[in-house]
């Protein structure tokens, strides 16, 4: 087994960055390299890694390039969905019989078809599917104390709930649902689902089956003409001609093994209002619950009226606020699972074994999210898996999605 792990960034945006900097609690991987087609943006990256010590990283502009480095051994794919199937055809050309391992950040694509393509391209690879909520350190330790005591002495959890919420994405390619895949439900439910299904089911297995599926969307802030306004100027392009969901809900339930049902909550919104990004989850069984809320966090700050300063993300993610009293999350890339799911894949791909979570976990997580499009879109509750999942396209990916959507099936 090699002992430190050599790893290549795919693109070098937000996401990116949030990884290199929790690679400072990863004692075991050098950051080597960093590729995007704007190369002075790869040279930003790959000096954050070097000024943070975590590796002496080169910048590339070519993807194929950046992975024949004979010091990337891994590659971290952080680039924009869209890119999905170009990056990994690249990486499988050039990577082939010398990578050892491909992460991948959420969604693994934009729909089921682009999934699974992606999961046939990563073939004779190790993968891992980067869903850092199932790593953050409130999860892993909740789980493991309600499993370990809770459900041990009462019985397993019947009800999971997970929440994502915050003012909208950073990047306009976000809020293109051609681009992106569709709105708020495509690029944050993946994590709230899976977080759900994580904590529902029993630790070290996989014992919990879809059954149904039952969702909503709307758009009930971004379509306002003021705020669809403020997107047109931002994104430079038609946000009302062509609008997606910025608020999403869904509930899905589950059979155990014994073929009780268990029911998973989850809500994602792109429309909420407050300090910044807040992840919320419950867990709740026969005698017992747990819960979780990254905005109630060990510090706050306060800053009277007569502060003065630049709006930034200094005081936590997604921030929309400098004055008053604020919650600040002390250590970001930790508290939200970057640092503790880089250490286990890292750990992984060293020993040469599977992650707890790989493309197929991504590929479930799309399944998932589709049928939520598709219950959604039909105003139906469906059973899993709905007939024409592999084909499907949600509304806003296609221009079809309109805000009185949420309007239908209702009898
Ligand atoms: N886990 C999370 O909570 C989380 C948070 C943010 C983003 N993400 C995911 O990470 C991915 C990137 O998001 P981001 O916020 O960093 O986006 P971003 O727009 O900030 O950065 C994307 C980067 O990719 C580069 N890029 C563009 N096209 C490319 C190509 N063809 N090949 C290689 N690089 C290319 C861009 O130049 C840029 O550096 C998305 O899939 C997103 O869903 C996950």
């Amino acid at each position: 087994m090699a002992k430190r792990l050599g790893v290549g960034f795919v693109g070098a945006g937000f996401v990116t960055k949030f990884h290199i900097r929790s690679f400072v609690g990863v004692r075991d991987a050098d950051v080597v390299a960093v590729a995007s087609p704007r190369k002075e943006k790869a040279a930003e990256a790959a000096a954050l890694a070097r000024s943070l010590g975590v590796g002496e990283a080169n910048a590339y502009a070519d993807v194929r390039e950046m992975v024949r480095d004979p010091a990337v051994q891994a590659i971290w794919v952080c680039s924009p969905n869209p890119t999905r199937i170009e990056v990994m055809e690249k990486i499988a050309e050039a990577g082939r019989n010398k990578i050892v391992g491909i992460a991948c950040e959420k969604p693994l694509a934009r729909n089921v078809r682009e999934a699974k393509k992606v999961l046939d391209l990563s073939r004779g690879f190790l993968t891992g599917y980067l869903e850092n909520q199932v790593f953050m350190p409130a999860i892993t330790r909740g789980k493991e104390i309600v499993w370990r005591r809770g459900a041990a002495s009462a019985g397993r959890p019947y009800l999971a709930r997970c929440a994502e919420e915050h003012g909208g994405p950073h990047e306009p390619w976000f809020w293109s649902g051609k681009d992106q895949g569709g709105g708020v439900l495509n690029d944050m439910m993946c994590h709230s689902l899976e977080a759900a299904r994580h904590l529902a089911t029993s630790p070290g297995t996989r014992d919990l089956t879809p059954a149904t599926v039952s969702a909503e969307i709307a758009s009930l802030k971004w379509t306002r003409p003021e705020y669809a306004a403020i997107l047109k100027k931002r994104n430079a392009f038609d946000f009302a001609a062509r609008p997606v969901e910025d608020f999403a809900r869904a509930s899905v339930s589950w059979r155990t093994p014994e073929g009780r049902p268990v029911i998973t909550e989850a809500s994602t919104s792109w429309s909420f209002v407050g300090p910044g990004l807040r992840l919320s989850f419950e867990l709740m069984g026969p005698e017992y619950f747990m819960q979780g809320n990254s905005l109630e966090s060990e510090l706050k700050v306060f800053f009277s009226r007569e502060v003065k300063g630049t709006g930034g993300e200094d005081i936590v993610e997604k921030q929309t606020a400098e004055q008053g009293l604020m919650p600040v999350v002390t250590d970001e890339e930790s508290a939200y699972g970057y640092t503790a799911e880089n250490r286990h894949m890292v750990r992984r791909f060293l020993e040469g074994k599977t992650p707890d979570e790989t493309f197929e976990d991504g590929l479930r997580v799309t399944q998932l999210l589709m049928a939520c499009y598709m219950s959604a879109e039909r105003g139906a509750k469906l059973a899993f898996p709905p007939a024409g999942l592999d084909e499907y396209e949600p509304p806003a990916a296609k221009g079809t999605f309109r805000p009185d959507d949420v309007f239908r099936g209702a009898r």
